[in-house]
């Protein structure tokens, strides 16, 4: 293993898919894919995280609270000194964000705003206490985002979508693990995000990712892959510093 590698958190990849590969409908009222007991499982699975990270177009389309929702769970984080929700992440180059979503609203945990460090002061002015804004430099690469949150103490990050941050992470090959529920419906609209965009992923037929478990939950069924050396099974308390 490089140092390099060794200075990001454990990475896992989460998200749902409909059978055509897309993550929600075209337009509208957003297309829930997930069933209630997959819904469970990504909350237990969020409860052993330290971040969840999502894109600002997640935030804009969908709103979500990205709280550990299980008052068990919420009960077990507090009991080990932690907070009841992981510390949430979002990424922009265009900082129209607002301070009223339910991402900075909801939750008495950490808000971490990464962003082109031109338009810190301008963020900043607009979320006032409700994140702390980061830039970093004239583009935010997710390996120095990555590295950054290593460096605040994060060692198991949970990146939740879209499409457009799952594929920088898979290209960058900062994934360490992809838990990939598929739905049983069609989206059938290219108009509609896919789970991932083009590019130079590397898995290819010489270089495949293990999957190492399969198994229905309700009525999707998720495909859990193993994608570097650093694969960890439990999906529950972090892993210790590699
Ligand atoms: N089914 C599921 O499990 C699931 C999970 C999550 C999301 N979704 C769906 O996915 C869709 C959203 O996906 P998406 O691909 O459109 O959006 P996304 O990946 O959530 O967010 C993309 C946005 O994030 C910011 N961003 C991404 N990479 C960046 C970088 N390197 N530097 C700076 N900013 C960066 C940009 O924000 P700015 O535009 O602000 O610059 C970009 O427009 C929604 O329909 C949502 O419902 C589904």
């Amino acid at each position: 293993m490089t140092a390099r590698t060794a200075e990001r958190p454990y990475t896992l990849l989460s998200c749902c898919i409909s059978l055509d590969g897309y993550l929600d409908g075209p337009a509208g009222p957003r297309w829930v894919l997930s069933g209630a007991a997959d819904l469970d499982r990504v909350d237990a699975t969020r409860a052993g995280c330290d971040t969840i990270l999502v894109g600002a177009g997640t935030i804009r389309r969908d709103d979500p609270r990205l709280l550990v929702r299980d008052e068990g769970r919420r009960r077990d984080r507090l009991a080990r000194g932690l907070d009841a929700s992981p510390i949430k992440v979002t990424l922009t180059r265009r900082a129209e964000l607002s301070p009223d979503a339910a991402f900075f609203t909801a939750g008495d945990v950490p808000k971490l705003v990464y962003c082109l460090t031109p338009l810190v002061a301008q963020l900043r002015a607009r979320l006032g206490s409700r994140a702390e804004v980061i830039g970093l430099g004239d583009r935010v690469d997710v390996r120095r985002l990555s590295e950054d949150l290593h460096a605040r103490g994060i060692r198991r990050l949970m990146v939740e979508g879209g499409g457009r941050v799952l594929t920088q992470f898979l290209i960058a090959d900062l994934a360490d693990e992809l838990q990939l529920a598929v739905a049983p419906v069609f989206v059938g609209d290219s108009r509609a995000p896919r789970f991932v965009g083009d590019g130079d992923f590397p898995w290819r037929p010489d270089r495949r990712a293990r999957l190492v478990e399969a198994y229905p939950v309700g009525d999707v069924v998720l495909h859990r892959y193993a994608l570097s050396a650093r694969f960890v099974a439990t999906c529950g308390p972090a892993p210790p510093d590699q």
